[in-house]
């Protein structure tokens, strides 16, 4: 076949033609595994919004040359000016070859649908919403078997990452335990990737575990890093049932009052912290944020001598905290 390009892997009838090729190189069985890997990914697709078009081309395509023999393997390998790690390696230089003829003599210029093929045995770190599903399908198709597999499959249909984590951490000790001392780097790096990616996620999920104190610590700290004065938090859960921490904090004037709320409530979002209501208008000079457990309240020097807020609170402890100065 002449090398081409620019195929289009959305029309059917061309897919039907790359499917019927695939077919007649491999055995029943491969070909049993390719249709469940064709069909999983579908409703991985379905669960997560991936595009189907480009997970079922590369799905369809992804063990093509898995059953050609060692030396077709190599010569291909060749072929194709692949690094010489993938001489004698059939795991790994299947995934590989089967790209670069999916490209190369089938004209798909994707780069989705390639990078999915290429790295559906290894991963690799930053893996597209295609590459994962292509990958994470090969592995938990209804045929698969093997140790472990029901806890990749409950992992995945949990979380698309987190089953792809299992997924990798479960080979690299699976080749550990073999005794394997070779595992490839993009592997190593994937499984490093997705472990960032789902430590960033749970810290977004759980607003870090935070309880109301450490917000009323963190609302203070950030005034004081933005330069407001006399920041007081009182502890008012014994004395009153609206909150557990109040804070006051005295600003510049009406613009910095505004500013320092703007500064809180960004500071607070950032930690999964969200405020539930803001009263007073930025020039009014004394703004309150309401978040359930504190409230902050922000003034100009004239309203907080005016009000005398702390007379009202006068009985309540403090909370003491480190003050680090002004940023
Ligand atoms: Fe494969
Ligand atoms: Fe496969």
């Amino acid at each position: 076949m002449d090398c081409i390009s620019n195929k289009d892997y959305r029309d059917k009838n061309y897919r039907k033609e790359i499917e019927k090729y695939v077919k007649s190189h491999l055995s029943d069985k491969r070909w049993n595994h390719t249709v469940n890997v064709v069909s999983e990914a579908e409703k991985l697709c379905q669960m997560y919004g991936g595009d189907m078009e480009k997970c079922v081309t590369a799905a369809i395509f992804h063990d093509v040359v898995k059953e050609l023999p060692n030396e077709e393997l190599n010569a291909l390998v060749r072929k194709f000016g692949f690094d010489e790690k993938y001489i004698d390696s059939p795991n790994l230089s299947h995934g590989k070859i089967a790209a670069a003829l999916l490209k190369h003599e089938w004209g798909i210029d994707d780069e989705d649908i390639i990078n999915a093929v290429s790295y559906h045995t290894t991963g690799r770190a930053g893996m597209s919403k295609t590459e994962k599903i292509v990958f994470i399908a090969d592995a938990i198709e209804p045929t698969r078997v093997y140790n472990g597999v029901e806890a990749i499959r409950k992992a995945t249909y949990e979380d698309l990452d987190r089953g792809c984590l299992k997924s990798l951490t479960d080979t690299v000790e699976h080749l550990k335990e073999k005794g394997v001392s070779y595992i490839d780097e993009d592997t190593l790096r994937a499984r490093e990737w997705f472990e960032e990616q789902i430590d960033d996620f749970r810290k977004e999920r759980d607003g870090n575990h935070m309880n109301s104190k450490d917000y009323a610590l963190l609302a203070a700290e950030t005034l004081d890093s933005k330069k407001a004065e006399d920041i007081i938090i009182f502890d008012i859960a014994e004395k009153s049932s609206i909150a557990d921490y109040l804070i006051l904090a005295t600003g510049l004037n009406e613009r910095s009052v505004g500013a320092l709320i703007d500064e809180v409530e960004d500071r607070l979002a950032q930690e999964g912290l969200l405020v539930k209501s803001i009263e007073g208008k930025k020039e009014s000079g004394w703004i309150l944020m309401d978040y359930g457990d504190i409230i902050v309240n922000v003034l100009t020097a004239e309203k907080r001598d005016r009000y005398n807020i702390e007379k009202v609170w006068a009985d309540c402890n403090t909370l003491s905290w480190e003050v680090k100065g002004n940023e």
